[in-house]
């Protein structure tokens, strides 16, 4: 059984995240996303949320799951019997980050690889950080996000933006 991790914050999803797992769906035997839970971060939207999304968004794909997870990723992977994480690379600075990240997880965790997927060009701007920022003050983000999440981030900040005057 071939078992991949695929962690994140999700929030929220992105089409950039669905295009990274667009890429390895058929590698695997099952992929679970996994949504961090760290309210330290302070997310926007609640990790039932998140899942929520994450959970609309995949839903076609018959051998991905979702479900959330704290503490560390590795902990994650050893519960699930999962000996790979998947992580999408956008430029040189992601994968600086995510060379540490995986070599750390590979040695607390040797069981568990860390393949990393290159985000398409088209996408590689894309983040959940800008997609709340451009929303947060009135920009569409429609092309970046699914529906259901699309319509999540007007209701939070308004047609608008949060900013809106008068
Ligand atoms: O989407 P993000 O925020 O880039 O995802 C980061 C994530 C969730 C993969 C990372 O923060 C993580 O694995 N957190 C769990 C805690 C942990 O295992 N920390 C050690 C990582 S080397």
């Amino acid at each position: 059984m071939r078992r991949a991790v695929y962690p994140g914050t999700f929030d929220p999803i992105t089409n950039g995240h669905l295009d990274i797992l667009r890429h390895v769906v058929g590698l695997f035997d099952e992929i679970i996303v996994g949504v961090l839970h760290n309210p330290a971060k302070h997310p926007l939207f609640t990790v039932d949320e998140r899942v929520e999304f994450a959970r609309e968004a995949t839903q076609g794909y018959a051998n991905v799951s979702v479900a959330s997870f704290s503490g560390l990723l590795v902990d994650f992977c050893r519960a699930r019997d999962a000996s790979y994480i998947v992580r999408g690379v956008r430029n040189p600075a992601d994968l600086q980050v995510e060379m540490q990240m995986a070599q750390m997880n590979e040695s607390l965790y040797p069981e568990v690889h860390t393949l990393f997927v290159p985000a398409s060009p088209a996408l590689s701007f894309v983040s959940s950080s800008l997609v709340k920022d451009v929303a947060s003050h009135g920009g569409s983000v429609r092309a970046f996000v699914s529906d259901v999440v699309n319509d999540a981030l007007v209701r939070r900040f308004g047609q608008n933006g949060a900013n809106a005057e008068g």
